[in-house]
């Protein structure tokens, strides 16, 4: 074996130091009836959507010896009508990026505008701390009130004092479910522009909430960014699409930091087709709020507090997570323990599902009397 100095193999392989002692992240992925742990959407696609994704990719198929659209326009053309349908504003192919899930996105906006570091209200999602590290970004966490809501007043003073220049916001918040009104994004997006910060608003379950989109101030506020996906309400966590819509200047920044290519033409061209099934797509919205709301009373009569949620997911305190988790797991439910103390979190699965998980749980709430 090569050796570096007087180390064995791996000891010198020159990870970055900063990354050194890092995990991957993900949660399990472990077999289980009820797979209530990552937020999707229990429905998946008709046999109407399988048959037309299906005849695309055949179409696709023919020419993949080309390399796809560099810029996905007519992906981001359709996503820029969906967007201006749901929304109260106008917006083009220009307002528009696209990638491999939110994910891509979040990383392709660290990669242009980390530079003096990103500010995040916390617990939210833990790819945004973790990709400013990935991209050597510095990040520093702001604290939520104990409900975990934002105090805006309380925000926008510690935007103030902060050098970041991308400040996060996540509503609804993952794990948390809450959301932050529109009126308090308003407050902080002017506490943003004040230092030159860009607002960064994830909304990737923002068609469970019943709170405006931030996309209506964008025409206002030029330096507020709006990430969304497909991987929630749209049903389409596997095919890897996510999108922003931000300000044209914002877009371009993002084709300087995209790998070229980086979206393939069978991603680009079967998230048409689901776009195009999006009336059936987000049927499924609403049945998913209505089983939440049912889900977070039949938790309160189990004596479990529940953090109003407006997302596809509820947090719930419970004593001894890890256990009732694990519990959960033997019974063939596998819901996502997110590190909170005092709390677990469950995705808002299909019928059966949820009747699976709320039996589990009195069982396992009975075994530790
Ligand atoms: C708040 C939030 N943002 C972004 C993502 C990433 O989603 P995707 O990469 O599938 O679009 C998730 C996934 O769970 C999320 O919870």
């Amino acid at each position: 074996m090569m050796t570096h100095s007087s180390q064995q193999w791996p000891e010198w392989l020159p990870i970055r130091s900063d990354l050194s002692l890092l995990t991957p992240y993900g949660a399990p992925q472990l077999e289980s009836k009820a797979q209530l742990n990552t937020n999707e959407n229990p429905f998946p696609p008709s046999a109407a959507l399988v048959e037309a994704i299906g005849r695309k990719a055949r179409e696709v198929g023919e020419s993949l010896n080309r390399y796809p659209d560099r810029d996905a326009v007519e992906l981001r053309k359709l996503l820029a009508t969906f967007m201006s349908e749901r929304g109260k504003s106008d917006f083009s192919s220009e307002n528009i990026w696209a990638a491999n899930g939110s994910n891509e996105v979040i990383q392709s906006i660290f990669l242009a505008f980390g530079g003096s570091g990103a500010l995040g209200f916390v617990p939210s999602y833990s790819m945004h701390p973790l990709i400013a590290q990935v991209t050597s970004t510095d990040w520093v966490s702001a604290s939520r009130e104990n409900d975990f809501s934002i105090n805006a007043s309380k925000a926008c003073e510690e935007i103030r004092a902060s050098k970041s220049n991308l400040i996060f916001i996540t509503t609804p918040n993952n794990p948390t479910g809450t959301s932050v009104p529109i009126s308090d994004l308003e407050r902080i997006a002017q506490a943003a522009a004040e230092i030159g910060a860009l607002l960064i608003i994830d909304e990737a379950y923002a068609e469970f909430s019943q709170e405006d989109s931030a996309t209506t101030l964008i025409e206002k506020y030029p330096h507020v960014v709006v990430v969304r996906t497909m991987s929630k309400a749209f049903a389409f966590a596997g095919a890897r699409v996510g999108y922003l819509v931000a300000h044209p200047k914002v877009v371009d920044a993002m084709k300087i930091v995209r790998l070229p290519y980086h979206l393939s033409a069978m991603t680009q061209a079967i998230a048409m087709v689901a776009l195009q099934h999006r009336a059936e797509l987000l049927l499924s919205v609403d049945s998913l709020i209505t089983s939440r709301n049912k889900m977070a009373d039949e938790l309160g009569k189990l004596g479990l507090p529940v953090l109003p949620s407006s997302a596809n997911f509820l947090l719930f305190e419970v004593n001894s997570p890890s256990l009732v988790w694990k519990s959960l797991l033997d019974e063939g439910v596998l819901i996502r323990d997110v590190g909170l103390s005092g709390y677990l979190r469950v995705t808002i699965g299909n019928e059966a599902e949820n009747a699976l998980f709320i039996s589990a749980l009195k069982k396992s709430l009975g075994g530790q009397k």
